[in-house]
């Protein structure tokens, strides 16, 4: 692991209880991030990018592994401990009404988080209140307005400002466009890099799209049932996807394509995610695969180097 990261997770694992069995919702995962970069965390529904991210921040206790932000081991950190560093991680969700308490102003709502931490005075907070809102690209009567009034977007950027105000180093984003329409979709986005930028913020961010990942990733983590089966930089994974499973993602945001043929030749994702409380043997995607073999279907892939930086996690993999 580079020693310039910012984070250092190293094989996290979580399983919950679910109706007596185990349900293994992150398995065994790494990464390192340095500072001022983006993660983009890729995978359908149920792959367990939340639980990674609610890992990270330590929201969750992981079973295995261990999770370095900043130089230190935060693994094992205490109450008093985690109070301080949730000032330096932040996140962001698809739905920041729900993080937004309905009888506060927006003022009231950036300024709370500030007063929790005890930072400034009420007068400091006020005009920082004021400047954040500049930064997010809200008129400054907006502090004066209730959530309920504001539109997506702007409720979007009313929760990016919240997490800003306690200038954090890392912010993980969790589906935070995934609710809006596309127009205001590509203006957040735009936003969150040029706050990355002036910020010097590092991000990890979730999305099941990997059209939204790209725009911001340095680097692309693709999970499959909580497992990460192909990591490389974002480039490189668009350019030269390894994993069949990365494919047939990549190709569910191309383009249809015109001539029968080539529709014909286009991978589909075959049936449906597997039940996570039941994986299947071998590499858990083969029975939605259309490269499967039977070594796939009994034996387990390890993680291989496709290049430098580049790892899928599959059998085909040379
Ligand atoms: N508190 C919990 N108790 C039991 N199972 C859980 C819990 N939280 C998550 N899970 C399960 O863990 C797996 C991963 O869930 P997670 O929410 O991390 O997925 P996700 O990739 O964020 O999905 P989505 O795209 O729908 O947000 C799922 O099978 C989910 O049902
Ligand atoms: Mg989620």
């Amino acid at each position: 692991m580079p020693s310039n990261s910012l984070l250092q997770v190293e094989n996290v694992s979580k399983t919950f209880r679910v109706r007596g069995k185990k349900l293994h919702a992150v398995e065994n995962v790494s990464f390192a991030l340095e500072a001022g970069k983006t993660l983009g965390l890729v995978g359908e529904s149920g792959s367990g990018k939340s639980t990674l991210g609610r890992l990270v921040l330590r929201l969750l206790d992981s079973d295995k592994g261990r999770v370095v932000f900043d130089g230190t081991d935060i693994t094992k950190f205490k109450k008093k401990d985690l109070r301080a560093l949730r000032r330096d991680m932040q996140i962001i969700f698809q739905d920041p009404s729900a993080s937004l308490n309905p009888r506060m102003t927006v003022g009231e709502a950036i300024e709370d988080a500030m007063a929790i931490h005890q930072i400034g005075t009420k007068a400091s907070r006020q005009q920082r209140v004021s400047e954040l809102l500049e930064k997010v690209g809200l008129p400054e009567e907006v502090k004066y307005a209730y959530p309920h009034e504001l539109s997506g977007g702007q409720l979007q950027r009313v929760g990016i400002a919240r997490a800003l105000s306690l200038n954090p180093k890392l912010l993980i984003c969790d589906e935070p466009v995934s609710a809006l329409d596309v127009s205001i979709q590509v203006q957040v986005i735009q936003l969150l890099r040029d706050l990355q930028k002036e910020f010097n913020l590092t991000y990890i961010f979730i999305s099941h799209n990997l059209a939204v990942v790209e725009y911001l990733s340095d680097e692309i983590a693709v999970l499959y049932l909580g497992e990460v089966v192909e990591q490389a930089p974002a480039d490189e994974l668009f350019r030269k996807p390894s994993h069949p499973y990365t494919q047939v993602l990549l190709n569910s945001i191309l383009k249809i394509p015109n001539s029968p043929e080539q529709r014909q030749k286009m991978l589909s994702i075959q049936g449906e995610i597997p039940s996570p409380l039941n994986p299947p043997s071998g590499c858990a995607f083969h029975p939605r695969c259309s490269f499967a073999t039977d070594a796939c279907k009994t034996v387990k892939p390890e993680r291989r180097q496709v290049s430098e930086g580049h790892y899928a996690a599959c059998h085909l993999v040379e």
